[in-house]
């Protein structure tokens, strides 16, 4: 059996020198791979939540980066690096809070510049095999996570997911949900609550949608349902995926993780946090500085287009928040399953990277 079924649509796709995107706003009624043809376009669909996730930002940034310097190649070596300089901070300003963003943008850079003085249509070919490799080592990852995770899901258990960590963020099997995946795939019957996710429903349109489509058992609640159904003692562990994660642990992900983290903590309900390394940032010693990306209000006063609240009111829209690490029970990363002494082991497993 296989982990995904083949007809699950992918988010990214790179053919003969193109970039499709899977237009992840008209899901789940339509999959339309949407052909990326400037980096302007590439920034607006990473804005506009076309692609979204950690891991499939940045490796859709990388590709973006090399559709950007395509007409380019035709440069000197010097001025075509200073292109992709500018390309690569341009795209990394699409969303703040993402580390993977910021990540893939170094990683390209890194590369062309170690090619520096060479034609810069060698230095093209480079950039794209190194989007490549990203995209690949991507579905690596989510294995290595699948792994580590897969042994925490136990026969009539039930799982809780907030926002969309699964296979439409990444290359393959997601992050929260690679151990649901091959736990599946093991035969273990369990169950998954997702969360809707307000307020633009990548639980409702993206989480539920995936997992049902894989023939996972799984229930679609609003985010103002998970405390009843933890005291109704249906949840068992919860599984989210992360945008950042800190040196000391600290994880910044989907606005509303930071409540289900705490109520997990009131319930004594394990909540880890699935994380490959490319969402780790050293650099960043805490939560506390973690950039929070503050959304339009619109997305707060509509629902699926639809406006529900009344004209000129005040919104707030913070696009994530902080969970801080002491209630973390554990990050499952592709290396190893981390269950404490967050900021040693982090350094300890993913300093060298
Ligand atoms: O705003 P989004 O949809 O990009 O937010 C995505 C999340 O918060 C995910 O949980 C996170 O990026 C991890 S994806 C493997």
């Amino acid at each position: 059996m296989e982990l995904l079924p083949r007809d699950l649509p992918r988010a990214i796709r790179w053919e003969e020198g193109k970039l499709y995107l899977l237009d992840q706003t008209r899901l789940p009624h339509d999959a339309i791979m949407e052909h990326q043809e400037t980096v302007e376009q590439v920034w607006a669909s990473i804005k506009a939540l076309k692609v979204r996730g950690a891991p499939a930002i940045g490796i859709a940034a990388a590709y973006g980066l090399c559709v950007a310097l395509q007409s380019h190649q035709h440069l000197q070596s010097a001025e075509y690096l200073e292109k992709a300089q500018q390309f690569a901070e341009y795209l990394d300003s699409s969303r703040p809070t993402a580390v993977n963003l910021g990540w893939a943008m170094r990683r390209m850079m890194v590369r062309a510049l170690s090619l520096k003085g060479g034609p810069a249509d060698e230095i093209h070919q480079a950039l794209v095999t190194e989007a490549e490799k990203i995209h690949q080592e991507d579905i690596q990852l989510c294995l290595g996570m699948g792994r580590n995770g897969v042994d925490l899901i136990k026969p009539g258990m039930g799982v809780l997911t907030h926002c969309n960590a699964g296979s439409l963020a990444t290359s393959e099997l997601g992050t929260a949900t690679a151990p649901m995946y091959m736990a599946h795939q093991n035969g273990v019957s369990f169950r998954v609550y997702a969360d809707e996710t307000r307020p633009l429903l990548q639980g409702a349109r993206l989480t539920s949608w995936e997992l049902k489509t894989a023939g996972l058992d799984v229930t679609l609640i609003t985010d103002n349902m998970a405390a009843h159904l933890m005291k109704e003692g249906l949840i068992d562990m919860v599984i989210t995926g992360t945008d950042r994660v800190a040196a000391n642990g600290d994880v910044a992900n989907k606005i509303g993780t930071l409540g289900v983290a705490i109520l997990a903590k009131y319930f004594s309900i394990p909540f880890y946090v699935a994380c490959p390394s490319s969402t780790i940032d050293l650099n960043c010693p805490t939560g506390d500085d973690i950039p929070i990306e503050e959304r339009d209000g619109d997305e707060v006063t509509t629902l699926a287009g639809v406006r529900t609240a009344p004209d000129g009111v005040k919104t707030r829209n913070p696009a994530f928040d902080v969970t801080p690490h002491e209630l973390v029970a554990g990050l499952i990363t592709e290396k190893a399953l981390i269950t404490g002494d967050y900021e040693t082991e982090l350094k300890r497993l993913f300093g060298g990277n």
